[in-house]
């Protein structure tokens, strides 16, 4: 089916495939049967992270996976990120190889600065104390030999601001190929997604469904009357409209479950489509970022004083 939409092209040539596994807050014991099921079911792609606390889980069902050739390793996408303890040009190798040997991998699909914010290195957890200037020049150039190295086939950052991504643009020698973000129908990413689209960076969101239940997260999107009643019309359940929206506007999205009917449920987006007069309803959606990332926020330390100094007032 021509609509399908089930890869984006980088700008380094590789496809991204357009739904991927969030793992944040997978718990351990459950996040590798969720890998498993995903990867059964069709997906290709795996988002991970250092600070997500499970990829030595992942890395296991990974292994035997492609040790029983379910999946090939050339046909799967797999991502990790530099936690902000690790921005020195010295531990960003040492961060990635760390990821690799817990993901039971020799390279990564992505690896992605985690936030624009960093930490005392062995800072543990997000203490004030431990936050100090961030400086992304300095880590990118580390993130670019990484990709110079073949370990990391592209390489990218999340949770900038329009600003943050156009000075990281000016000065970086490999541009990153992917900016992942908070987006779903709530938080559509307008201008970011225009400013990507100019500059060849294809945009992933994260929180897709908006993560029902995480305190931070204030709006229920998949409560909202837009996405409820274009589900009912369409006989599909507000999870796949979302989901499905976010595919239609051009990212990749990455809804995170650990449980196997709404995984397969999440991944059952691709033969039917949102029509344009129901589609054009989304964008009368009031926009209200969830994640402000207030927790980077402190009058002494670190880089930021407020909330709109980290998104350069795009809230
Ligand atoms: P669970 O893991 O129990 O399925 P996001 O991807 O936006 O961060 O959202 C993740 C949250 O949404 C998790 O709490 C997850 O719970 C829940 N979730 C995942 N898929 C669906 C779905 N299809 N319908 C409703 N909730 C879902």
């Amino acid at each position: 089916m021509a609509n399908e939409i089930k890869y984006f092209e980088l700008s380094t040539g590789a496809k991204i495939p357009s739904v991927g596994l969030g793992t944040w807050q997978s718990q351990p014991g459950v996040v590798g049967k969720a890998v498993e099921i995903a990867i059964k079911v069709g997906y290709r792609h795996i988002d991970c992270a250092r600070s997500y606390g499970n990829e030595k889980e992942i890395g296991l069902v990974l292994k035997k996976l492609l040790d029983d050739g379910v999946v090939k390793r050339e046909d799967i996408f797999i991502t990790s990120k530099l936690w902000c303890a690790d921005h020195a040009p010295e531990d960003v190798p040492v961060a990635l190889h760390q990821s690799l040997e817990d993901l039971q991998l020799d390279y990564l699909d992505l690896y992605l600065i985690h936030w624009p914010a960093r930490l005392r290195k062995g800072a543990v957890g997000m203490n004030p104390e431990d936050f100090v200037p961030v400086d992304i020049p300095t880590t990118w150039k580390a993130m670019e030999a990484l990709y110079d190295s073949g370990k990391a086939r592209a390489i990218g950052i999340c949770n900038v601001s329009t600003k943050k991504l156009g000075d990281l643009l000016d000065v970086a020698r490999i541009p990153p190929a992917v900016v992942q973000v908070e987006c779903h129908p709530v938080w559509q990413q307008t201008k970011l997604r225009e400013f990507c689209k100019s500059k060849g960076v294809h945009l992933t969101g994260y929180s897709p469904l908006g993560s029902p239940g995480t305190a931070m997260y204030k709006t229920n999107v998949l409560k909202h009357p837009v996405i409820v009643t274009t589900a009912e019309k369409l006989g599909k359940t507000p999870a796949q409209v979302a989901l499905r929206w976010g595919l239609q506007t051009g990212h990749s999205v990455l809804p995170k479950s650990t449980n196997e009917s709404r995984i397969k449920e999440n991944f059952d987006v691709f033969d039917w489509s949102i029509p344009d007069d129901l589609f054009a309803k989304f964008s009368e959606i009031e926009q209200e970022r969830q994640v402000t990332g207030n927790f980077f926020v402190h009058e002494k330390f670190g880089s930021y004083r407020t909330v709109e100094d980290i998104w350069d007032g795009e809230l």
